[in-house]
């Protein structure tokens, strides 16, 4: 059998980047989809990977990009919808744009990734949807943070509700909730809405802000954790739909299920001074 092939969104950077590298020094063949190909220095000239252009948000971008790449390899095994953004700052104080953004990216994106493959996966009666969502998708755990909830949120229901209509076809769906990991670059990448000082919200603005940069980031897992773990859900045979990956997720997905919502919700509030 020839090697198989996966198409990874969000590819520029970060966990998408190291993904893609991952997966090619495993023999696989890689479509390492981006926004902007022409930044690109790290995985071009990699005789398994190609980088193809596509832009999550725009549904012609799309077609383009996964058609080039059935072209490319003639079969798709595994699809990683990685890309994603964090607009995070009071909801009141968001710009329209960095609202519909948000959407847009973390939700239309996956939606528009999935319409563009099912064909493809459909006619092989095979495939795989590997979601990277976060703990953020399973519960609230920062102040500020209502937009990205709502995002990964919307990933997992997406994700679950789809697991019904796809399971005639052989098709296979998995999330990723993962936490931060060490050389994380999603923050760098962050908007985070304050318009000004925040007003009546700079408090909060500023505890959540103060959080953000006293991360340790030696108590973070190495990004080759969270990979591993998109390895393992890409090719294990068993049902597993969820993993929960990191010390902070599973600590926190741990108190979230000790207690009733309304405690969880006190608590994360009373970290926060609110
Ligand atoms: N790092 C964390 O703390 C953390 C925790 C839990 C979950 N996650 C999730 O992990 C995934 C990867 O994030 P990361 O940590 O690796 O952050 P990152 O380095 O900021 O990577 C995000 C990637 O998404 C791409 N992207 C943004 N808009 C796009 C669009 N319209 N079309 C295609 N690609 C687009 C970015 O490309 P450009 O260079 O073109 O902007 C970039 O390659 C995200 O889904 C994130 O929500 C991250």
């Amino acid at each position: 059998m020839s090697n198989p092939t996966i198409l990874i969104t969000g590819t520029s950077s970060g966990l998408g980047q190291k993904t893609a590298l991952h997966f090619a020094e495993q023999g696989w063949n890689v479509a390492a989809t981006m926004r902007t190909p022409e930044r690109d220095t790290m995985l071009r000239g990699h005789d398994r990977i190609a980088v193809i252009p596509l832009d999550v948000t725009d549904v012609d971008s799309v077609r383009a990009g996964v058609a080039a790449a059935i072209e490319r390899f003639g079969r798709i095994d595994v699809v990683v919808n990685n890309a994603g953004v964090g607009a995070y700052g009071p909801l009141e104080l968001a710009e329209e744009a960095t609202i519909d953004w948000q959407f847009a990216v973390n939700v239309r994106g996956p939606i528009n990734v999935i319409r563009a493959m099912l064909p493809h996966f459909r006619a092989n009666r095979a495939g795989t949807f590997v979601n990277v969502s976060s703990y953020m998708g399973l519960t609230s755990a920062v102040p500020t943070g209502s937009l990205y909830n709502m995002s990964k949120f919307a990933l997992e229901g997406l994700t679950e509700g789809l697991s019904y209509e796809l399971r005639p076809f052989g098709i296979r769906l998995r999330l990723i909730e993962s936490g931060g990991f060490k050389g994380n670059s999603f923050l760098d990448n962050m908007v985070f809405s304050r318009a000004g000082d925040g007003g009546d919200y700079a408090a909060v603005i500023t505890n959540v802000e103060r959080r953000f940069a006293e991360v340790d980031e030696t108590r973070l897992d190495d990004a080759q954790t969270i990979v591993d773990a998109i390895h393992a859900a890409a090719t294990r045979e068993d049902a597993r739909f969820r993993t929960v990956i990191g010390a902070d997720g599973n600590a926190l997905m741990a108190m979230r299920n000790s207690m009733p919502i309304e405690d969880y919700l006190d608590t994360i509030a009373a970290q926060f001074g609110l």
